[in-house]
């Protein structure tokens, strides 16, 4: 059986690479190099880089951290209020110590997030506009402290969105925001 595709004639498999193919691989290559060095200055420089600050934490640390911190807050009907602007959230299996929490609009507060077993994740969307969100890395051994505040009062949900296991999709809290 014959091919109706006929091969290309003479040496064209071995053919010196054309000048201005060289030019553009040279071109191509440097670029890539231009871009890899962007990311990694634009990790250092750019606005996008997380907020507030990280510390090394043991678990058994932070969660005297937290029981001090419920022991100082006031219990309502509506959830924990924090005796001052320092919201301690601890995220576990498959739940958030710590939550619901009442706030109130227009405090800056600093929201202190860790894990007490695996990595969670910390997704923030009022219940009004769940697409609308903020979403988190919780690390066991870290603590992280995010200033927050928030200029509307309303329910927020705290979802989970970190596969953490076979409860992850019923991990939830919730932060309720006062005028
Ligand atoms: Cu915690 Cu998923």
């Amino acid at each position: 059986m014959t091919s109706p595709i006929k091969p290309p004639d003479g040496n064209w498999w071995n053919q010196p690479v054309n000048r201005r193919e060289s030019i553009w691989l040279g071109l191509g290559a440097a670029w890539s190099l231009v871009l890899f060095g962007w990311m990694s200055t634009w990790t250092r420089i750019g606005d996008q880089n997380p907020i507030g600050e990280t510390l090394r934490v043991d678990s058994d640390e932070y969660q005297q951290k937290m029981s001090e911190y419920k022991e100082a807050a006031t219990e309502t009907e509506d959830g924990l209020v924090p005796p001052g602007t320092d919201v301690y959230l601890n995220a576990m299996r498959f739940m958030w110590d710590g939550a619901p929490v009442v706030l109130e609009t227009g405090t800056e507060y600093d929201i202190h997030l860790s894990s007490l077993d695996v990595q969670h994740g910390f997704s923030l969307r009022p219940e009004d506009a769940l697409s609308k969100q903020i979403n988190l890395q919780v690390l066991p051994g870290y603590e992280w402290v995010v200033p927050m505040s928030f200029d509307e009062p309303g329910t927020y949900h705290i979802i989970c969105n970190e596969f953490c296991g076979q409860g992850h999709r019923t991990m939830h809290g919730t932060i309720i925001v006062e005028e």
